[in-house]
């Protein structure tokens, strides 16, 4: 990130001035309350890390707590456990009968599940995938929209030791078909459709288009949810709830090595397919049970939690499955989008269930912010006690509203910083201890040892600006990209060396040393808080018969978040207009899922290059956000870039 952009970035940031101490009342209620955790955690990680896997059952203890070959990591080696049997088993004889999950159907249908009962599909559901072939260490595709068989059938897979690959529901027929393929999965489990503001998504077709170029699926299950007629394949397809029904209710839960893979799940890089971020059981299940607890101060008796965000995503691997349910509290499961029917749909289901605790994303906050307060205020939301976000930097503008209306003036507000590499929140506020900064996510969780350097690995120190880097590894995170170490070792310690983690992130650090994070440094763009690249992006473009080229480019905006811009120049021929750009709009939501489409898009004759043919996405930047251009003394074609700024200059025309 360019020095000026820093600044920009920290300037907007710090209108905002205003600090927030825990509430005495807070503090002593909360599960962490002690400071002197941070000095204990970083003077002996190891035994902070193992006082944190104690949360947990284990089949066979482990015999050591780390075992470090940067850049390779293990943790509770020789230790054997089962996240299944740690979200389910182990709570039956207590509580049993509490509720995991208050799950709320788009169209208004509600089941309440209970840890029972929940244990007794994940039971049937495992079963029945073991009499279908799926033995340990196979990969099981899971294409789902947010309904309890999905974290079913995550733990189904988790409790026969087969690693589960979610594909989130938003995602099209080829970009199922490309993870499908990565891992080799044996078996996808997938659904009809699922409900998207009152229509229906159809999940089935989309993965039947997937699945003709799918060699590894054998079996494909499928869970009724719209009832829509769905074409079946005979000898491949099987209706889940025949096969739950008829498998027996007991299965033993597999006793796995701390080491052993519990799930895949991808995300973007820079460059090239999706990476397949590789988690295993003992050292991830430690991290979110541990950051789950202490950071949303979990009181599993009484809480009612609800993360919103869709399972298929990391948030909901870590935050709605797995952490929860080892900490056995329960949780609220919502299908849909929330503004359907009304804009007043999750003030509704908080104060229906009663909802203590709720963890969203900014981009969330801010559509909340712009539909205006009257949405909120139709509601009693005062059983609310503490908020948190993720997926984004959050601007204090929009952490002040949240703070403000819903959570009443009184919550804390806690930012979490972390990825899908990290498994588990790395930067955090602990609500107890903390005292809040709006805009920041304060400061590292624990046992994290984080800093920001700058290019040459030096620490800036306080009131400096660079590269955020964690300097040890921590459990929960990720082991591999599967099927690609040397991607690993390439994109994430090629940077630093073999001991430093570089996340991609740029941040601050301030006088007191909180972190101020301040998006991605590299061609990863964070759209409504999740990874798109701008590589895949561009691709899906040139794809298309009427681009010839294409670049792309996050248009940030610290209040609206980061938004799509592409630049494309269309074959001889084509015509670049309003309907082309629609097409291609279409096209790129076909090709890769609508959160990819580019939100505005710039017809020109040329892309400014440097002499060896580069195109200078950092000079596009420069013109979508509306700004003086860097130096363009490299272009081999500088003129270009005034056509191109008149182009874009309706991308301004609302400033
Ligand atoms: C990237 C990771 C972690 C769950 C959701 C996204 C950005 C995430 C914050 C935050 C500023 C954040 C970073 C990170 N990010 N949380 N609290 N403040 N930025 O997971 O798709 O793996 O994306 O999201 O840029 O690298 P992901």
């Amino acid at each position: 990130m360019v020095e000026e952009e820093v600044e920009r970035t920290i300037e907007a940031l710090l209108q905002e001035r205003r600090t927030f101490a825990p509430s005495e009342e807070f503090t002593q209620q909360a599960n962490l309350k002690d400071p002197s955790v941070y000095e204990q955690a970083s003077s002996d990680p190891d035994a902070w890390w193992a006082s944190q896997a104690e949360r947990l059952h284990w089949f066979k203890k482990w015999d050591t707590v780390s075992e470090l070959d940067p850049p390779h990591h293990t943790w509770f080696v020789g230790g054997q456990l089962n996240a299944s049997y740690n979200c389910l088993d182990r709570h039956l004889d207590e509580h049993g009968d509490r509720v995991a999950y208050h799950w709320v159907g788009e169209p208004g249908d509600r089941r309440a599940v209970t840890y029972r009962e929940l244990h007794e599909e994940v039971s049937r559901l495992a079963n029945a995938l073991k009499d279908l072939g799926v033995t340990k260490g196979d990969r099981v595709a899971i294409y789902l929209p947010m309904v309890p068989e999905l974290p079913a059938a995550m733990l189904a897979c988790a409790r026969i030791g087969a690693a589960h690959s979610v594909v989130f529901g938003g995602f099209s027929a080829e970009s199922l078909r490309d993870r499908i393929n990565d891992a080799e999965c044996k078996v996808l489990i997938t659904a009809d459709g699922s409900y998207r503001r009152g229509q229906t998504v159809p999940l089935k077709e989309n993965a039947d288009e997937a699945l003709r170029d799918c060699p590894s699926i054998e079996k494909v299950v499928v869970v009724q949810r719209t009832k829509d007629d769905v074409n079946m394949v005979e000898g491949r397809d099987l209706v889940y709830r025949n096969l739950v029904s008829d498998a027996p209710s007991e299965c033993e839960a597999e006793p796995m090595d701390s080491e052993d893979m519990l799930y895949i799940l991808y995300t973007s890089g820079t460059t090239g397919k999706p990476k397949g971020i590789v988690h295993t059981t003992g050292g991830y299940l430690t991290g979110v049970a541990s950051t789950h607890f202490n950071i949303f101060d979990i009181k599993p008796e009484t809480d009612v939690y609800w993360c919103a965000a869709d399972i298929g995503w990391v948030t909901g691997h870590s935050y709605i499955v797995y952490g929860p349910l080892a900490n056995g509290c329960t949780s609220i499961l919502y299908e849909g989008a929330p503004d359907w029917p009304e804009k007043n749909r999750w003030w509704s289901i908080i104060e229906e269930h009663k909802a203590t605790i709720l963890y969203t994303a900014p981009t969330a906050i801010r559509s909340f912010m712009k539909w205006g307060t009257e949405w909120p205020q139709r509601h009693d939301l005062s059983s609310l006690r503490l908020l948190g976000s993720v997926g984004e930097p959050i601007n204090p503008e929009a952490w002040i509203w949240y703070q403000e209306f819903i959570g009443g003036g009184r919550t804390p507000v806690v930012d979490t910083w972390w990825q899908t590499e990290t498994g588990a929140i790395m930067i955090s506020p602990l609500p107890g201890v903390t005292t809040l900064k709006p805009g920041s996510a304060t400061v590292p969780y624990p046992g994290v040892s984080a800093d920001v350097v700058d290019e040459q690995g030096k620490p800036v120190g306080p009131d400096g600006g660079g590269y955020l880097v964690l300097k040890r590894p921590v459990p929960s995170m990720f082991r591999t990209i599967f099927g690609d170490d040397q991607r690993y070792r390439e994109t994430y310690f090629g940077r630093y060396g073999d001991e430093i983690y570089f996340p991609g992130d740029g941040a601050k650090l301030d006088d007191d040393g909180y972190f101020w994070l301040l998006g991605r440094v590299d061609d990863v763009m964070n759209i409504a808080g999740h990874r798109i690249s701008t590589y895949e992006v561009e691709s899906a473009l040139v794809d298309h018969p009427s681009v010839a080229e294409a670049a792309v480019v996050g248009r940030n905006d610290p209040k609206e978040g980061e938004t799509i811009v592409a630049f494309v120049t269309a074959k001889s021929g084509s015509e670049g207009g309003e309907d082309l750009m629609q097409e291609l709009r279409n096209h790129v939501a076909k090709v890769i899922g609508k959160l990819a489409r580019p939100h505005s898009i710039v017809f020109t004759d040329d892309l400014p290059k440097t002499r060896s043919g580069k195109i200078m996405r950092r000079l596009l930047k420069d013109v979508a956000e509306g700004r003086e251009l860097g130096d363009v003394t490299t272009l081999q074609n500088a003129p270009i870039l005034d056509d191109i700024r008149t182009k874009a200059a309706s991308l301004h025309a609302d400033e």
